[in-house]
């Protein structure tokens, strides 16, 4: 069976940030709230130079500075996005466009809520999988910016980032585990954007459920392929313990937590052992706590410090792994739940390849991170309540290497910037 998945992959993040602390005192509630109870330490803030099309650009240049990533062997570009910029022209032009890419390239976004990375992720597989590809290679971006809004009850979980991904058939990073994706998809209103709209509409706690269904029924179907295949064998443990890691879609980093609790209680359900008294109860949560530390921790450093990326979120959480953890995880199957309101969602896993840690240390994370500048309050609101519209004091020039929104002129978006 041909061999596909990441081969490299590329983030960029916007400029400021905000302390979760700040944010929580500024609005008169508990630090513990956000820091415990949401998992969070800090926010990015994006201004309205760094918009979905500017970070997705951002990403994309440094992934093309990589060694070995060669720009004319793209023969697909797809962009994950759920706050894209245009009804109809997608981000994806406007990549291809500011990056100066190949014309001989299909170019498209893909949009279900934060599924959208995902989509098209698997897409681009199968494209490559199917050799309709013919030996080419796939761009796959994921962007977003996510906005809930001042003082809203999703205001501490806002966050916005792009990651890039080169999609091919030497997956350097992660071979995907072809046809065993267990997927789940129903219709609901736990999250959506109406038209028109800068801020999403959220029933925040009925979104958490809505979550822990999708993330039982992927689960259970990725493990009833996985188990026909003998990739996960029934046994005296979990199968979902016999992934070396799992990694969530994570709106705020305690949804992690409660998703991996969630897949142990339908293990310990699936083995007829849901009633337990008050002791193996105790006992269960100290086995979920510490299953938690070893195999969902290390995916939420990124997360915890960045806030929720919509799209991006499940691959942050894959690049936060693989730059702590990738030379002991070489070899090792891990699994991977993406979710998109609406919903649709989606359980596979793959195998970590021989050289990811070599491949991530590429994307310089801490370097990214280290060059953020922290904001107090009242910048951030001053931020927020910018129109989007308008260039940030009518930028002109970007750093190297990266791009900047620069307004609306004659009726079409303009950029700044360069690929570096
Ligand atoms: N110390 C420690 N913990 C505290 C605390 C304190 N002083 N005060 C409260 N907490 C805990 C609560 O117990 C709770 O933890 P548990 O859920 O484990 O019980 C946690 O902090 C949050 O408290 P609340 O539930 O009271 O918080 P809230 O009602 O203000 O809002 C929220 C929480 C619903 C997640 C809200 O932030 C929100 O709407 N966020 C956006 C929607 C979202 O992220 N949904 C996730 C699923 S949908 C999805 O995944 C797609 C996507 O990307 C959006």
């Amino acid at each position: 069976m041909n061999r596909v998945g990441i081969e490299a992959i590329a983030i960029a993040v916007p400029q400021r940030y905000l302390d979760i602390e700040d944010l929580a005192i500024a609005r008169g509630i508990a630090p513990a709230k956000y820091t415990v109870g949401l998992g969070a330490s800090e926010m990015a803030v994006a201004d309205p130079g760094e918009d979905t099309v500017a970070l997705a650009a951002t990403a994309a240049a440094r992934l093309l500075r990589m060694p070995n990533v060669d720009a004319s062997k793209i023969g697909m570009l797809v962009v994950g996005t759920e706050t894209g910029v245009d009804h109809s022209k997608p981000v994806a032009s406007f990549v291809q466009g500011l990056l100066d890419l190949p014309r001989t390239m299909r170019t498209f976004d893909t949009q279900h809520a934060c599924y959208g990375g995902t989509a098209a992720l698997m897409a681009a597989c199968d494209w490559i999988a199917s050799g309709s590809a013919d030996g080419r290679t796939a761009l796959v971006i994921c962007s977003d910016i996510a906005r809930y809004g001042l003082k809203t009850a999703g205001e501490p979980t806002q966050g916005g980032a792009a990651v890039a991904m080169l999609v091919s058939s030497r997956p350097e990073v992660l071979e995907l585990d072809r046809g065993m994706s267990g997927v789940f998809s129903t219709d609901v209103h736990d999250f959506w954007r109406p038209l028109g709209r800068r801020e999403a509409v959220v029933d925040g706690h009925y979104s958490i459920e809505c979550y822990l269904d999708a993330v039982a029924g992927a689960y259970r179907s990725w493990r009833e392929r996985a188990t026909e295949r003998e990739v996960v064998r029934e046994g005296p443990t979990y199968r979902s313990e016999q992934l070396a890691r799992i990694v969530y879609h994570v709106p705020f980093c305690k949804m992690a937590r409660k998703a991996h609790a969630h897949i142990r209680k339908c293990e310990l359900e699936d083995v007829g052992g849901a009633a337990l008294d008050a002791v193996a109860r105790a006992r269960e949560d100290a086995l979920d706590a510490a299953s938690f530390e070893t195999q969902v921790a290390p995916s939420l450093m990124l997360a915890s410090r960045i806030g929720n990326t919509y799209t991006g979120s499940l691959y942050l959480g894959l690049t936060s792994l693989l730059h702590l953890q990738g030379a002991e995880l070489a070899g090792k199957r891990i699994g991977l739940f993406s979710y998109g309101s609406g919903c649709s969602s989606e359980f596979f896993s793959g195998v970590v390849g021989a050289r990811a840690a070599a491949m991530i240390e590429r994307a310089g994370v801490e370097e990214i991170l280290g060059r953020r500048t922290r904001i107090d309050v009242t910048e951030y609101e001053r931020i927020m309540e910018l129109p989007r519209e308008s260039a940030v004091g009518g930028a002109t020039d970007a750093a190297p290497g990266t791009f900047r929104f620069a307004g609306v002129r004659d009726d079409r978006r303009t950029y700044v910037g360069s690929a570096g």
